[in-house]
Parts: C-alpha cells; structure tokens; sequence
C-alpha cells in the first residue's frame, strides 16, 4: 500500500486532482489501518469478566485468558458452569473405587494422587469417587437422590444440572477403604470424623481445599460435604484459603 501511494503520488500530483487521489488513499490506509487495530485488539484481549462472577452475577465466560484452565472459577447455585468452559479444560480418563471409568482435569487428577500417597503414609486411605460429570449425569444423580432421600436433602446436597463444580472436572469426591472395606455411602462416610481431619489437614499442601466446609451453608449454599474437595490450582492459594477459614465464595470476593 505504501509503495503503491509512493508511485501514485509521482504520477498523481503533477496533473489536477492529483491531491484528490492522494487523499483518498490516505483515507482509505487509514481505515484499513483501524480495522487492523481492532482485529488485534479483540484476539488479544483476555475474556476475564470476573466483576460478574464475584457478585455472584450469573456468567458464562471464564475467569481467565482464552484457551487456558481456569483454576479459580466459581461454580455455585448462582453462578453457571461457563459455557466455554469444555474447551478450555483437558480431562484424563481414570478408574474410581468402584472399577468405572471416569474424568478428573489432568492438573488436578496429578495432584490427587500425589495427596493419597501422603495420605497412605500415615494409614488413611482415600479413594476416587466421582470427579467430572455431564450435565446429564448431574441429572440422574439429581433423580436418584431425590427417591432415595427426599427433595430437602436433595437441596442441600445436590446440585441443579448445569450448576455443579462436578462439570468443571475440578471436583473430587471421594469414598474412604477402611479395614479392606469401602465406606461410601453419605451417612456412613458422616461418622468417619477422625479420618476426615487428617485427610482435610493434607488438603491444601496439593492445591485442594475442603469446598462445603461446617456451618457455612448461607455461603457455599450446600450443607457441610467431607468428601468433596476442590482442586485451586496452586498449593499457595489452597493455604491461603484454608489457613484463613474461608469459603472459596468469600476468598474471590476478597481478591477480586
Ligand atoms: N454435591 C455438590 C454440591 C454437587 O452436586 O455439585
Ligand atoms: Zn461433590
């Protein structure tokens, strides 16, 4: 383009209307030039919107630059799985406690492992129950729960499909082997308290934090879960959380 004005305005401006052509030229590099800018601007830009998602305004876009993990994204009965969300996470097959092929985010998955060698070391043995679920595997869960318990224990503990951190893959239950004998059921895995301390006492060291920790109910919207964990990205964060005896609710709102 530049060259082309260079020739023209060797040829142009000798004759009449020569500045005419050199302006449109110009004009036209110019609008050229802003049309590039912007292209840029909008692939560069990061597609953080986080003043929505720590209000607990409902969100679908991810808390951090296209294509990467999001580690600190808030998924609670206010905030929707972001609708992006798939692409951005790299899930790796497993085998839980039960022999069933499930999903964990690779990140996550790695550390997890790392925590129940630690935790083998001192007799504690925590196993793979549930990680990452589909909006339609949310939906039974919902469903059997709902026969089983009752629509009230439902509310406190199972997540409408579509608002679960279980969809982010980032989420962990777990189930508790015991004398050779697997402890999974909720009420059962309730009595463990012993267990429960040591293993929540680990937590943090490899980037998990205890999600639905007692008594924080208003804030969590969920009803205390020993067995779900959160994976936070960073061992640093995971402390600074459970150090203060925050929620994850409380802790994005103070770092927003
Ligand atoms: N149990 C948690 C709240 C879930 O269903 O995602
Ligand atoms: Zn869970």
């Amino acid at each position: 383009m530049i060259i082309m004005v260079i020739i023209m305005e060797g040829k142009e401006t000798k004759k009449d209307g020569g500045n005419l052509v050199l302006i449109i030229i110009i004009a036209v590099l110019f609008v050229v030039t802003a049309f590039c800018a912007y292209k840029l601007g909008v692939a560069g830009r990061s597609v953080v919107d986080d003043t929505n998602l720590q209000k607990g305004g409902n969100t679908s876009v991810p808390n951090e630059v296209e294509g990467k993990t999001d580690y600190l994204v808030l998924v609670n009965k206010q905030n929707k799985l972001p609708s992006t969300w798939e692409e951005t996470v790299e899930l790796e097959d497993v085998k839980n406690a039960y022999d069933e092929d499930i999903k964990v985010e690779k990140e996550a998955l790695a550390q997890f492992k790392k925590l129940r060698e630690a935790l083998l070391k001192e007799g504690v043995n925590i196993e793979l129950d549930s990680s990452y679920r589909s909006v339609k595997r949310q939906q039974e869960i919902w469903d059997e729960f709902t026969e089983k318990y009752g629509e009230d224990y439902v509310k406190k503990y199972v997540a409408v499909p579509g608002y679960s951190e279980h969809h982010t893959g980032l989420a962990i239950d777990v189930c508790l082997k015991k004398d050779g004998k697997l402890i999974y059921e909720n009420d059962d895995m309730m009595k463990e308290k012993e267990i429960w301390a040591k293993v929540h006492k680990k937590l943090a060291d490899y980037g998990f934090i205890l999600r639905y920790p007692e008594g924080k109910d208003s804030i969590t919207g969920y009803a205390y879960e020993p067995w779900h964990f959160r994976y936070v990205g960073s061992a640093e964060v995971a402390k600074e959380i459970t150090e203060k005896g925050l929620t994850f609710e409380e802790y994005l709102k103070q770092n927003k």
